[in-house]
């Protein structure tokens, strides 16, 4: 990430900056990994230490299913009946230490506001518009949109009214950030990758709300949930500047690298979290060397576990996957193209399809509520029909 500034701040930190009343303005530092991670200093018109009320919600984590056989999985996400806001629509299917994956229906524009003090949250916008306000601005968001919300970031995700928002969600338990070998050593996106700052946004627009009350915040922190009551609006930040902030990047600008022969997973890197990565794959030109076969080889991704969720477009290597479908292969076993599809891709010049994958480097574990829309004959849809 990069500086940006939205807002009122005074020319220099931590000094007088008073409101038009006379009284100052609260600075808060809001950085990662104790002040020597990424960090804004925001402004606010209220002490962010204000609360009115603290209660215990319970805890947040998914319950898992039963150790059972290793074997590839598929789940049909289109089959999800659970809608509601973008709290309450959250269906968790597969999770670890390191971070939790779902997906929601998104109906309702959220009454309460959230906050995750675990770590950062990625959505993946499958259709859907809205606005996602935070105490740094909004950010409107479209299909194809990825949006990082930083750890701490008091949020609410305000679909269009009359509008659905699909989503994916990551919720990790660490901070996501673009791959540092696409960095360098000053932070700045280098030619060699797929996207520059110019792709990414940050909030455009800051509105200052003075007004007390009555305000729910949800946070999330050490696996639970918490109620937090405000006597304050809780986005009353004037100003802010720094380097942390909620940003979005939509996957039509990740540009695809291609080459002769089939190029591997990693070219497809968008983002990455602790023991995860997060890549895209984008309608792009096939192979061009005479003989090249497009469709993957088979591959034992051993030592990591691959999900891949399917946004559109027919997926080269695969049948009976749909638009929503999840796939997880897990490492330990290998996996590759379904039967047919490694000779029907020789000689096809391109391909349109999109779809997220999710490669964690610990073993994915499945959210028993996961069961009820998997398609169970998936592990052996690779034998002869
Ligand atoms: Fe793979």
């Amino acid at each position: 990430m990069y500086y940006r500034k939205l807002g009122e701040i005074p020319k220099k930190r931590h000094t007088i900056f008073r409101r038009e009343d006379g009284n100052l303005f609260r600075e808060q530092v809001m950085g990662t990994k104790g002040f020597s991670g990424t960090q804004s200093i925001l402004y606010h018109h209220h002490m962010p230490t204000e609360v009115a009320a603290s209660e215990y919600v319970g805890s947040y984590l998914p319950e898992y299913e039963e150790q059972s056989s290793l074997r590839h999985r598929h789940f049909l996400t289109d089959r999800m009946k659970k809608c509601g806001d973008g709290h309450t629509s959250r269906e968790y299917l597969l999770g670890n230490e390191d971070l939790l994956i779902g997906t929601a229906i998104i109906t309702e524009q959220m009454k309460c506001y959230m906050r995750n003090g675990d770590g950062d949250e990625m959505f993946y916008i499958h259709h859907g518009s809205g606005i996602i306000e935070t105490m740094f601005g909004s950010i409107r968001y479209k299909a194809g949109d990825y949006i990082i919300i930083p750890i701490g970031t008091v949020y609410k995700v305000m679909p269009d009214q009359g509008q659905t928002t699909k989503a994916l969600f990551v919720e990790s338990f660490s901070q996501i950030t673009t791959p540092k070998r696409y960095r360098n050593e000053y932070g700045q996106l280098l030619e060699h990758s797929p996207f520059c700052e110019r792709d990414i946004r940050g909030p455009e627009k800051l509105d200052t709300f003075t007004e007390k009350g009555h305000f729910e915040i949800l946070t999330k922190s050490r696996g639970h949930l918490h109620r937090h009551i405000l006597n304050h609006h809780p986005f009353d930040v004037v100003g802010w500047d720094g380097y942390l902030y909620p940003w979005a990047f939509n996957i039509s600008d990740f540009e695809p690298i291609t080459g002769r022969i089939h190029q591997p997973p990693p070219v497809h890197q968008t983002f990455e979290g602790q023991n995860f990565v997060v890549c895209s794959f984008v309608p792009r030109l096939y192979d061009y060397h005479r003989e090249a076969i497009p469709a993957p080889y088979y591959h034992s991704n051993v030592n990591s576990d691959e999900l891949l969720y399917y946004v559109e477009g027919n997926f080269m290597s695969r049948k009976g996957i749909k638009e929503g479908s999840i796939t997880l292969h897990p490492s330990g076993i290998p996996h590759g193209p379904h039967p047919g599809k490694t000779e029907a891709s020789i000689g096809k010049k391109e391909t349109l399809e999109l779809a997220v994958m999710i490669d964690t480097f610990k073993p994915l574990r499945i959210v028993k509520k996961a069961q009820e829309i998997e398609d169970e004959s998936y592990m052996y849809s690779w034998l002869p029909s």
